[in-house]
């Protein structure tokens, strides 16, 4: 199941949200497979309970908690129940996140807030809460999911705004929280990481398919593959790692994005200008610069 070595996380407590399906899912399954216990976070009860049923039934190593990333009050009772529950919190996975697809000229403040609310602010909170109970006085490690949105993301531009600047908050906590013995780190899988649900969130069935054709490696990612990633920057492995993003995406990020096309088109002509000699009067003449 996993690469790394079987017992690695034994007595270790990992949150995990949006644990129970997808990327997060898988995440939270290699952790089971490493001896972890850990608490999956997200909205629907619904999809926590199949997930436990599936993974682990009848086991105080996994449970769940539904929360809303997006409302500090429920983040702040997941927060203080886990350390109830389990009395640590040694790893902290920001995986819950989405959007939808749109145009920026299409988006409402509304639609724009929302996807902000949950990317970026929702992460800041769950990371902001964590430090707070517990790893500002314990340490711990912290692995924030963010997306490939390097050359910018069209028809995503909230979600690639949301995530760059993650990407950015990790950098800042890894130096603000260094001396309290936090790691983060931020994995940044391809748009190309297929999974049932994630599937079910756009309305374009062939739009993982399609995105193959903007991957070298000329196939899509595995949802195992984003979790190995995770789980080696959540390890001791990765000791002397942090404020780093590593891209999980088959070159993806490094290769033509054909999500948008671009029609022929003059809308952007080059500047034309002639240059004109400067006048110079022959009796002074400009001294060099140094
Ligand atoms: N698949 C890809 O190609 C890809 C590429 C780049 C980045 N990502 C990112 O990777 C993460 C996992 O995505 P996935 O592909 O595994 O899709 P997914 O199965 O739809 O996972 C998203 C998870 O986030 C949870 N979630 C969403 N909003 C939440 C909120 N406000 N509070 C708490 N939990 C919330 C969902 O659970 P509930 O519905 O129960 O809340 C769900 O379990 C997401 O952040 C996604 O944007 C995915």
């Amino acid at each position: 199941m996993s690469i790394l070595r079987p017992g690695l996380f034994k007595d270790k407590v990992a949150l995990v949200t949006g644990g129970a399906t997808g990327i997060g899912r898988a995440i939270t399954q290699e952790l089971l497979s490493l001896d972890c216990k850990v608490v999956i976070a997200s909205r629907k009860e619904e999809r926590l309970h199949a997930a436990i049923q599936e993974l682990c039934p009848n086991s105080p190593r996994l449970t769940a908690q539904v929360c809303n990333i997006r409302h500090e009050d429920q983040v702040k009772h997941l927060v203080s129940s886990m350390l109830k529950e389990h009395g640590k919190i040694d790893f902290l996975v920001n995986n819950g996140g989405g959007q939808f697809p749109s145009p920026v000229a299409d988006m409402s403040v509304k639609g724009w807030n929302a996807v902000i609310d949950t990317n970026l602010t929702g992460t800041f909170i769950m990371c902001r809460e964590v430090y707070r109970q517990w790893m500002c006085d314990h340490g711990g490690v912290i692995v924030n999911i963010i997306a490939d949105m390097f050359r910018g993301f069209p028809m995503m531009a909230h979600s690639g705004a949301a995530r760059a600047a993650v990407g950015n908050l990790t950098k800042s906590l890894s130096v603000e929280w260094a001396q309290n013995g936090v790691r983060i780190n931020a994995v940044a899988p391809g748009s190309s990481i297929y999974s049932p649900t994630a599937a079910s969130n756009y309305s374009d069935p062939d739009l993982f398919n399609r995105a193959r054709a903007g991957i070298p490696m000329k196939r899509l990612g595995t949802t195992q593959e984003v979790s190995s990633a995770v789980c080696f920057l959540l390890s001791p492995g990765a000791s002397f790692i942090t404020g780093e993003t590593l891209k999980v995406d088959g070159g993806s990020s490094l290769y033509s994005y054909l999500m948008w096309q671009i029609p022929e088109h003059d809308k952007l002509p080059a500047y034309s200008w002639t240059y004109k000699k400067p006048d110079t009067d022959e009796d002074d003449p400009p001294k060099a610069k140094l």
